[in-house]
């Protein structure tokens, strides 16, 4: 397996999922764990990330000194090979000139990270490739025992190699997939020079996470609120796969689903995979509790705690159960502090309507928490669950709460459901639905005026809402066809009565959140 100190870089995650991708194992650690740690991991080989300081003002920003001496191979990633050369007796400064995106690096030398890997040769013969950049310092002086084995003008020491301790630095991003090559060349460190085979793998995760469960939880009982979301839906599946009837489903249904989600899991969950659930129509409870209520916050406010009553309630009627098993995956462990270092800033804040209290007195069962999202919807399929939900859009907690702006009405959430499906229906059909990251119909509460036959109208608005983004910080909005547009509109508007309007949403985030409320 593989150790990758991150050094607070935004792609740092994105080394992990590369790696996994090459069916290695790994694990993302701030960079300030302890030696003791380093050499207690079982590494096979280190990549140092990249990050937002420069070695010469930070200088608490180091690697683990253990990590050179552990004797396998390392290697560094923009400012992780900064800080491998100033380490090792090498020099770093700033560069009169920030070098950001694209570059073209010639490969110098004979050496094993980049031989025989190139997007082009160039009239000598020598070996070049497409990178991407993103630095303001570069390494100005190599440490002893380390040579050249990448550069192009503005940097002259692009990346650089000491081959008889397989050290390795790079200043360009492998990791992102604008450097062309970059599957290969993490391909051959983690293959080639660090010796892992291809042991990752979903077949063998799972008889692993399922020998796992069984260990951890004996025959004790174990409770998993179900959302219809795809992380829950997978540790439902796994966690039924290992332990049959010792797992218990509560499956909440706040009324606030997407049409027919509460149906689908049903059947689903009780119906094909014969796993205990506990269906919990609480739609009147919350109804009431939203009543006359039309600030967001405390919309969300109360269907939090609502769901927590709720699930309570029902937890207590399984008294043996002695487990709470949660979807919690990778980047929910990361963000939420556990492989951050206390010196990088926590980039975005959790909003799970999901988060249940300690109070229950339960232990923790997350057996996805070493899963990143495309493996946690790969291992799903594995399982058997139905490729459309597990690849399904992120569906927020409070659900359509807020997706009606304002009040919540019941007759508001029917007439949006229908409206929902019916984008989404023609999203799939027209072949974009994968290519959108996210997209719905928001209601609003206001009235405009129609004409509908020989008849006038007065009904409520619908807007549609579609973005591309990649993590859900920044988002496009996006650019449907316009028939596309057209049809979902036309098909709304005469199948939803009560609806007779259709905007479509042009906002980016930010300044506009991708959600309405
Ligand atoms: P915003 O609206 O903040 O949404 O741009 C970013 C992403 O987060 C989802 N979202 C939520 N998910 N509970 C959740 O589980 C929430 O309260 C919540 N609010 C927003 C949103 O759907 C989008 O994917």
């Amino acid at each position: 397996k593989i150790l990758i100190l991150d050094f607070g870089s935004q792609v740092s995650q994105l080394i992990a999922r590369r790696v996994r991708e090459q069916q290695v194992y790994c694990e993302l650690h701030p960079f300030d764990v302890s030696d003791e740690f380093v050499r207690g991991f079982g590494a096979q080989g280190v990549i140092l990330s990249g990050g937002p300081n420069s070695v010469y003002e930070a200088d608490d920003w180091r690697a683990p000194q253990a990590v050179f001496e552990l004797g396998v191979p390392v290697l560094g990633i923009c400012y992780g090979m900064q800080t491998m050369a100033s380490q090792l007796g090498g020099k770093v400064e700033s560069s009169a000139k920030r070098e950001f995106g694209y570059a073209e690096m010639r490969a110098r030398g004979h050496s094993k990270l980049f031989e025989g890997i190139e997007d082009r040769v160039n009239a000598e013969g020598h070996g070049l490739l497409d990178v991407w950049m993103s630095h303001g310092d570069k390494v100005t002086e190599m440490p002893p025992g380390f040579g050249v084995i990448g550069s192009n003008e503005s940097t002259p020491i692009a990346a650089m190699a000491d081959e008889s301790r397989c050290f390795y630095g790079v200043q360009f991003h492998p990791e992102v997939t604008h450097t062309i090559k970059g599957k290969e060349i993490i391909a051959r460190f983690v293959h080639d020079i660090c010796g892992c085979g291809h042991d990752w793998n979903m077949p063998g995760y799972i008889d692993e996470a399922v020998r796992k469960i069984r260990e951890q939880v004996g025959d004790e009982e174990v409770i998993l609120g179900l959302s219809g979301g795809v992380d829950s839906s997978v540790a439902a599946a796994l966690i039924h796969r290992a332990i049959g009837d010792q797992l218990t489903c509560v499956f909440v249904d706040h009324g606030l689903l997407r049409l027919n989600e509460g149906r689908m899991v049903m059947e689903m969950f009780a119906g094909r995979l014969h796993a205990r659930v506990v269906h919990v129509d609480a739609t009147a409870q919350f109804m009431g509790h939203l009543n006359g209520v039309t600030d967001p916050e405390q919309k969300r406010k109360i269907i939090g705690r609502e769901f927590v009553e709720v699930f309570q309630a029902e937890a207590q009627k399984l008294p043996n159960a002695k487990w709470l098993a949660q979807g919690t995956i990778y980047p929910d462990v990361i963000e939420s502090g556990g492989a951050k270092s206390k010196k990088a800033h926590t980039i975005k804040s959790h909003h799970n309507v999901g988060g249940l209290p300690e109070t229950l007195g339960l232990k923790l069962l997350e057996p996805l928490r070493d899963l990143f999202k495309d493996e946690v919807r790969e291992l799903g399929v594995a399982l058997g669950l139905p490729h459309d939900m597990v690849y399904r859009h992120p569906f927020p907690g409070p659900g359509l709460g807020v997706r009606i702006l304002g009040e919540v009405k019941q007759e508001y959430a029917d007439l949006l459901r229908r409206a929902d499906a019916i984008f989404i229906d023609e999203l799939r059909a027209a072949g974009w639905y994968d290519k959108t990251s996210q997209a719905f119909a928001v209601f609003l509460p206001v009235k405009s005026v129609g004409v509908m036959g020989d008849g006038r109208t007065y009904e409520y608005v619908v807007a549609l809402r579609a973005v591309e983004t990649q993590d859900f910080m920044t988002a496009h909005w996006a650019e449907l066809p316009h028939s596309l547009l057209g049809k979902v509109s036309n098909r709304i508007i005469n199948e939803v009565r009560g609806i007779n309007r259709v905007v479509y949403d042009i906002s980016g985030k930010p300044p506009a959140t991708i959600e309405w409320e």
